[in-house]
């Protein structure tokens, strides 16, 4: 390990205290400013050195966002950052430059992100030029160093992006990110741009790295079978909160958020001992609501099949409720209720339908539509990484046949007991659409990037 920690082992690497990112809607000549997008709400929580956080949740739930805050490429509208114990909140883009040597991100696409006009050996080198390191033994020989480590040869130092596929393209991001040794790597949709078979090298790419650097990681991510292989601690976020943070294995085994036991309705289960149990999807009725007027109270109360009168009028804090399991609900599954005897919405038991595991694998057999399932605001699918989880189908809830389960309680008990044939491993909605064309969180923010540039660079 090539990181040694400044400060004592058990104090988390990074620190968030109701952190905040609204985007300002403006309207008119004069630009005022008529609303906002609540893309971030008030998080908090910590990252442990050496851990990997995994966050989930549905298009558009800010995860993106976050992950730019925590690296300071946005500006936060409150809350703080803290960063191995430096408050880095609100530190200008000089204040920043050292913090660029540990905090690095990895972005999503890995063809914008590299600039088309520059050689791999620029790309990767830039970090050094930026922070006016000198490696010893030279630039060029650390430079193809970093490229071997990733999988690529010395050779392609000269050659430019267009040169290479989608995952060497990724594998020269990683390096450019590790070319500083940072502490903390922040990987945006690192492998959902990739083919399903190249998934799963990135991914162990990222592990291998991860042993051997000692790198602490931030991995976002919509495909809930990449997220339980990398992830030690599990975030689910829904409009702009984080609703669950639990240690992976509680977080798929026995969810508390009844939003991440829709969720988990739809991962198939690996074991195949447990393949062919009866087990059913929960399938979310209503659409995302829109971040500018979230829902008063807890915001998931327009789609939960468990909400009472509470739950219109009052947000539930994000409560251990468990030894190290945060949840963010007035009724939580698995564990005992915050406000028993509550009245319960009239809405409530219309919010989701249950649909059995082995049907929705028919309709998927005759049908694609993962589109649909966008559409329709279910927590549905796209395709599960082939080597991180057995190759799924796509199945398409919209269509799947429902009511043959009429209590909607039953879906909790099987949680757990999906058959990886269940299908749907990612996430969709239709969230972001709602909004009028934000973009990517390209707000400036007066800051260099991490490394050479963001996504949009040269794209
Ligand atoms: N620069 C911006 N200006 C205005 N709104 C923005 C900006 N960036 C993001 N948003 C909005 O903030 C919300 C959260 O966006 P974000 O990109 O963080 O979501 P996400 O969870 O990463 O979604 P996805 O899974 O689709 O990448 C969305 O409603 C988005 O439209
Ligand atoms: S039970 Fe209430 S507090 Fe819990 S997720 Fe549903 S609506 Fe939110
Ligand atoms: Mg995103």
């Amino acid at each position: 390990m090539t990181n040694e920690p400044t400060r004592t082992d058990s104090a988390p690497l990074l620190r968030v205290e109701g952190l905040v990112k609204h985007f300002p809607i403006k309207k008119g000549l004069l630009q005022r400013q008529v609303g906002a997008v609540k893309a971030v709400d008030g998080i908090d929580f910590e990252v442990r050195r050496g851990e990997t956080l995994g966050v989930v949740g549905e298009s558009g739930c800010g995860k993106s966002t976050m992950g730019r805050l925590i690296t300071r490429l946005l500006e936060p509208s409150g809350g703080k950052v803290e960063f191995d114990g430096t408050d880095i909140t609100h530190l200008s883009t000089g204040g920043m430059r050292p913090l660029r040597r540990d905090i690095q991100m990895i972005f999503q696409d890995p063809y914008g992100s590299l600039n088309p006009r520059h050689t791999i050996g620029s790309i990767v080198s830039a970090p050094f030029r930026l922070q006016g390191v000198e490696p010893e033994g030279g630039l060029k020989k650390e430079v193809q160093g970093l490229l071997e480590r990733v999988g690529l040869s010395p050779e392609h130092y000269n050659r430019y992006p267009h040169e290479f596929s989608g995952g060497q393209r990724q594998r020269i991001g990683i390096a450019r990110a590790l070319a500083l040794k940072p502490r903390l790597v922040v990987a945006d949709e690192p492998v959902s741009a990739l083919d399903v078979s190249i998934q799963a090298q990135v991914v162990n790419l990222l592990d291998d790295l991860q042993d051997e650097l000692g790198l602490t990681y931030v991995i976002i991510a919509h495909d809930l079978s990449v997220i339980r292989h990398v992830s030690d601690r599990i975030a689910v976020m829904y409009l702009g909160k984080i609703v669950e943070l639990a240690d992976r294995t509680s977080l798929y085994e026995a969810p508390m958020h009844p939003y991440t036991t829709a969720l988990m309705s739809a991962v198939p289960v690996p074991d195949p001992r447990r393949r062919g149990a009866k087990s059913e999807r929960i399938l979310l009725k209503g659409d995302v609501p829109s971040p500018i007027a979230p829902p008063s109270g807890c915001r998931f109360h327009t789609r939960c099949w468990k909400a009472t009168q509470v739950c219109t009028v009052q947000e539930p804090p994000l409560l251990e409720l468990a030894p190290g399991r945060r949840v963010a609900c007035h009724h939580p599954e698995n564990a005992p209720d915050q406000v028993p005897g509550d009245t319960a919405l009239a809405s409530a038991g219309e919010a989701i339908e249950i649909v059995p595991a082995t049907k929705a694998s028919n309709v998927e057999a005759t049908e694609t539509g993962a589109g649909e399932a966008a559409a329709s605001g279910a927590v549905a699918g796209a395709v599960a990484s082939a080597a991180v989880e057995p190759a799924v189908k796509v199945p398409s809830p919209a269509k799947a046949p429902a009511g043959d389960v009429t209590d909607p309680a039953a879906g909790r008990e099987t949680v757990a007991g999906a058959e990886a044939d269940a299908g749907a491993d990612s996430l969709s909605g239709a969230g972001t659409d709602s909004v009028a064309g934000p973009g990517t969180g390209r707000e400036a923010a007066g800051d260099d990037g991490p490394s050479e540039g963001g996504p949009a660079k040269g794209a």
